[in-house]
C-alpha cells in the first residue's frame, strides 16, 4: 500500500462521511413536539401504539419525524408505511414526510414519482417500503422493525395481526407497529383492542400542535384561528365529534343502518364480470363534483368500481377526466342531476345524461334494499376499496367525507323518530348513488337493455 493510495482512500471517506452528514443535516427537522406527539422515544418495549386525535393534531408528522430519526440512527433499518389503499398514501402521508419532513430538494425523496414510490432509501442502507393492503404484493413478505398503518382504522384486524407477524427483531430492539387515527365507531375493533389495553392508545389534541397553538402566548395561532375554529368547527353530526373534539362515537338515526364494511367493501380483484356498466353525476364546485362508475353483475347486483369525488372541478375539465378514466369501457347511461346548463357541458363534450328519478324516500328504500344482506348472505350494492381515484385534499384536511364510502357512516335521518328525510349534510355521494340505484330499478328492472355509446 502506497502512502499516495492511502491518501486517496481516505479522502475518499472523508467525503463521503461529509455527504452523509450532510444528507442527515437537510434530513432533520427541529419541530418540537408536544403531549403525546413527543412520547414516542419513551415507549420502547411497547408493540402497539396507536396515536389517536381530532384532525390535524400532529400525529403524522411525529410519526414521521420518529421514523426518519430511527432510520439515521440504526444503519439498516426496515420501516414499512401503508395505507389500507395505496393510491391514498400520495397526496396524504408522502407529501408530508417529502415536504415537511425531508423537504423537496433533498435528493433522497426526489428521483422517484411518489404515486409510483415503492421505498425511500437512506445512505446507510435503512429502507422505508410504502404500500396498501389492497395490493399487499410484495410488501407482506418481508420484515420491518417498525410498521406505521396511517388512518389505522380503515385496516381490519385481519390486517393488523397480518402486520403484526411482519415484525422483526432487527437492528431496532424494539420492533412495533405504530398506527395514527381519527376516531371512529364505539365499538369498533381497534377502540376495543386499546380499551383491553392490547394496544396503547395515546389522545393527541390540537394544542399539541404548535402550528395551530401558541403555548407562549396561550392563543390559537393564525393558523389555528382558520383551521381549528375554522374549518373543523363547521363540521356537524358525528363528523364533528370525531374530527374536532376527538371522541369515539356512533352516528344516530343512520339511515343505511344494515351497512357493514366487512360485507359491502370488496377489492377490486375479486369483482365478477360485468354485464353492463352506467355512469351517475351529481354536479358541484364548492361541494364536490362526484362521478360514480357502478358495474352490474348477471345477478343484478351493483358494484361501485370507480369515483371521481373532488370540490373545484370545473364540469369540462370534469368531462375530460371522465372520458379518460373510462378508456374504452362500454357505458351503456349517464344519469344526471337535473342541471340544465351542466347537463349541456357534457352533451358538447359527448356525455349524454338522462335526469335522474330524484324521489328521496323510494331511492332511499331502493338503496335501502340493495344494502340488505338477502337469503344467500349476499347484499346487492357493494363498493370496491380504493374506488376513488383521487382524495381531494381540501375536504380531508377539513374532515369532511373524501368519497361515496366515507359519507355512509354520517347520512343520518333528520328526524329520528319520523324517518322521512335525511340530513342535507355531506350526502353528494348519497344523492349519486340515489340516482344510479333508481335507474337501475326504472330502467333495467323492467325493460329489456338496448346497448347503446355515448356519441363520443
Ligand atoms: N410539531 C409541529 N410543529 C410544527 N407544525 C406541525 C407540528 N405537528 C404538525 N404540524 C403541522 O400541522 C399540520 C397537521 O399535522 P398532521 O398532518 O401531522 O396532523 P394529523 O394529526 O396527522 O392530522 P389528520 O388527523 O388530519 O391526519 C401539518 O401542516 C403539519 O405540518
Ligand atoms: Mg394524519
Amino acid at each position: 500500500m502506497s502512502p499516495s493510495w492511502l491518501n486517496k482512500a481516505r479522502w475518499t471517506q472523508v467525503r463521503k462521511d461529509a455527504e452523509f452528514n450532510r444528507l442527515r443535516r437537510i434530513s432533520s427537522p427541529s419541530y418540537v413536539f408536544r403531549g403525546n406527539n413527543s412520547v414516542l422515544w419513551d415507549l420502547q418495549g411497547e408493540e402497539e401504539i396507536l396515536l389517536c386525535g381530532a384532525a390535524g393534531t400532529g400525529k403524522t408528522l411525529a410519526i414521521l419525524c420518529f421514523i426518519n430519526e430511527l432510520a439515521w440512527r440504526y444503519a439498516g433499518l426496515r420501516v414499512l408505511i401503508v395505507r389500507k389503499v395505496r393510491v391514498d398514501l400520495t397526496r396524504t402521508t408522502l407529501v408530508t414526510y417529502e415536504r415537511d419532513v425531508m423537504g423537496y430538494g433533498n435528493p433522497l425523496v426526489a428521483t422517484v414519482q411518489r404515486e409510483s414510490r415503492k421505498v425511500y432509501r437512506y445512505p446507510n442502507k435503512s429502507e422505508i417500503v410504502i404500500g396498501g393492503m389492497d395490493r399487499p404484493g410484495s410488501i407482506l413478505s418481508g420484515e420491518y422493525d417498525i410498521i406505521y398503518p396511517a388512518e389505522a382504522v380503515q385496516f381490519t384486524l385481519n390486517d393488523w395481526e397480518t402486520l403484526i407477524m411482519r415484525l422483526r427483531s432487527g437492528v431496532y430492539p424494539y420492533p412495533a407497529i405504530i398506527g395514527d387515527t381519527n376516531p371512529d365507531r364505539k365499538e369498533h375493533w381497534l377502540k376495543q383492542r386499546s380499551d383491553k389495553g392490547v394496544t396503547k392508545l395515546l389522545n393527541t389534541y390540537h394544542k399539541d400542535n404548535p402550528a395551530y397553538w401558541d403555548i407562549v402566548a396561550q392563543q390559537w395561532t393564525p393558523a389555528g384561528v382558520r383551521y381549528v375554529l375554522g374549518k373543523l368547527s363547521r363540521l356537524t353530526g358525528v363528523r364533528k365529534e370525531r374530527y374536532l373534539l376527538n371522541k369515539w362515537v356512533n352516528a344516530e338515526g343512520m339511515i343505511y343502518e344494515d351497512w357493514n364494511e366487512d360485507i359491502h367493501l370488496i377489492n377490486a380483484d375479486d369483482l365478477p364480470d360485468f354485464k353492463f356498466r352506467i355512469r351517475s353525476i351529481d354536479f358541484g364546485f364548492n361541494n364536490p363534483f362526484v362521478c360514480q362508475w357502478w358495474g352490474v353483475d348477471y345477478d343484478g347486483r351493483a358494484y361501485l368500481y370507480r369515483e371521481i369525488y373532488q370540490t373545484r372541478l370545473l364540469v369540462e375539465d370534469a368531462a375530460v377526466l371522465i372520458k379518460n378514466l373510462t378508456g374504452d369501457e362500454h357505458i351503456q347511461a349517464d344519469i344526471a342531476d337535473h342541471d340544465a346548463e351542466d347537463r349541456e357541458t357534457l352533451r358538447r363534450r359527448g356525455i349524454n345524461t338522462i335526469p335522474a328519478d330524484k324521489a328521496v324516500s323510494e331511492g332511499l328504500q331502493e338503496v335501502m334494499g340493495r344494502i340488505r344482506v338477502e337469503d344467500d348472505g349476499k347484499p346487492r350494492l357493494f363498493i370496491v376499496r380504493g374506488a376513488r381515484v383521487t382524495e381531494d385534499i381540501e375536504l380531508k384536511s377539513a374532515g369532511m367525507p373524501t368519497s361515496t364510502q366515507e359519507e355512509i357512516g354520517g347520512y343520518i335521518w333528520n328526524d329520528k323518530k319520523n324517518k322521512d328525510e335525511p340530513v342535507k349534510a355531506d350526502d353528494h355521494g348519497m344523492d349519486t348513488m340515489r340516482y344510479a340505484m333508481m335507474y337501475l330499478r326504472n330502467e333495467v328492472g323492467t325493460k329489456v337493455l338496448t346497448e347503446w355509446w355515448t356519441d363520443d
